[in-house]
């Protein structure tokens, strides 16, 4: 039974932190790739089966400690009566424009329907017996009204934010629409088995911490509030937050997943809470070779001990072109802290 990763989350003692990676099944694997030439992506998210499969791959391959069920933030949007496609950016058939668009959005609608994320994570679990923490995931609202509102990914998604400004009731309206689904949705993955839950808010970091303060984070709050009596550590993660990580023991979340733009021991500092800690090795680190990678990898770990708990992890998601030579070397790098920890300094 590996619990590493669940203690670390609740800011138990560990014999080294535990490592996973964002994105860590994907394109810099060749048997994703294989598997990916016979099937295309939302194939691969909506069959239980295949979902499973690709989930184990980098467990299988590297070992780490917790293993993210297969699937994307948007494809939920899809059950709220969205079309989404990837080709290969996302694309939203019918982007969010106007009060009356909000209103057309059917959160209730997922409840009905039949949920292949949990049924791989139910697959998972049985599979995995304990190997791996399995962690269910939601795109959290603001992140995803981005999405909805823009209808595909665009620097500082402009028409999202010039929505945000110009009909905060319309848009206030639709982060409670997200938050009450992702609620459902998370809890039909923590029913399936999933033994811990990250929100993504890739792009909260666009906001200024007014903005941010007055209609973001209380929807943020709403949404952990409704997960974490389900009894599973949530994670927030977001990018690009410097300016904002002050404010980020107030979402309540279990753990606060960094970008790798403040070292952690900085970022413990100004989040003012004991909060645990999950990151931050900058994904384009992996691109430096084997040295590097090493040694900013323990010196992510040696900050890491700062904070009451730490989960090791890129800062973003790992790259498409990352040579698996260098997950190796992460992955044993963090292994051997362990060692290191239980040899005492002479
Ligand atoms: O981490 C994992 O291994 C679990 C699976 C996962 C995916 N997407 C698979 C995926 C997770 C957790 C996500 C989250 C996600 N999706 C986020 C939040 C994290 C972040 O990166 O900021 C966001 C913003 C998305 C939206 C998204 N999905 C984009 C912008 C794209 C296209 C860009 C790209 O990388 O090609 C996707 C597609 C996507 N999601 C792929 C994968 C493996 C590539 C699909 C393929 O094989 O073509």
């Amino acid at each position: 039974m590996n619990d590493r990763f669940l203690r670390a989350c609740r800011a138990l003692p560990v014999d080294r932190p535990p490592v996973w990676v964002m994105r860590q099944a994907g394109r810099y694997l060749p048997e994703y790739r294989a598997l990916r030439e016979r099937h295309d992506f939302l194939t691969m998210c909506r069959e239980p089966e295949l979902a499973t499969e690709v989930t184990l791959q980098p467990i299988r391959r590297f070992g780490f400690d917790a293993a993210i069920v297969f699937s994307d933030i948007l494809l939920p949007l899809e059950s709220m009566g969205c079309g989404v496609s990837f080709d290969p950016g996302p694309k939203i058939a019918a982007p969010v424009r106007s009060a009356a668009d909000v209103a057309r959005l059917e959160p209730a609608r997922m409840l009905e329907a039949p949920l292949p994320t949990a049924q791989a994570i139910a697959m998972l679990r049985a599979e995995l017996e304990g190997r791996a923490a399995v962690i269910g995931f939601a795109g959290a609202p603001f992140t995803l009204a981005a999405y909805l509102v823009q209808g595909e990914s665009r620097e500082g998604f402009p028409l999202a934010r010039r929505f945000m400004l110009q009909q905060p009731a319309a848009f206030a309206a639709l982060l409670d629409r997200l938050a009450d689904a992702m609620g459902h949705y998370l809890a039909r993955q923590i029913d399936a088995g999933a033994q811990a839950v990250q929100l993504f808010d890739s792009w909260a970091g666009m906001l200024p911490a007014d903005e941010f303060d007055a209609l973001v984070l209380p929807v943020v709050r709403r949404l952990v509030d409704r997960v974490r009596p389900l009894g599973v550590p949530v994670i927030y993660f977001a990018t690009g937050v410097a300016h904002l990580l002050d404010r980020l023991p107030a979402t309540a979340a279990d753990v606060i997943g960094l970008c790798w733009r403040t070292p952690i021991d900085e970022a413990v500092r100004r989040l003012g809470a004991p909060v645990p800690v999950q990151g931050n090795l900058d994904p384009q680190v992996l691109f430096a070779g084997d040295e590097v990678v090493a040694s900013r990898a323990r010196d992510v770990i040696a900050r890491g001990r700062t904070a009451s708990g730490h989960v090791f992890n890129l800062g973003h998601g790992i790259l498409p072109e990352t040579p698996l030579g260098a997950v190796e070397t992460l992955v044993e790098t963090v292994r051997a802290s362990a060692r290191e920890l239980a040899t005492p300094v002479a």
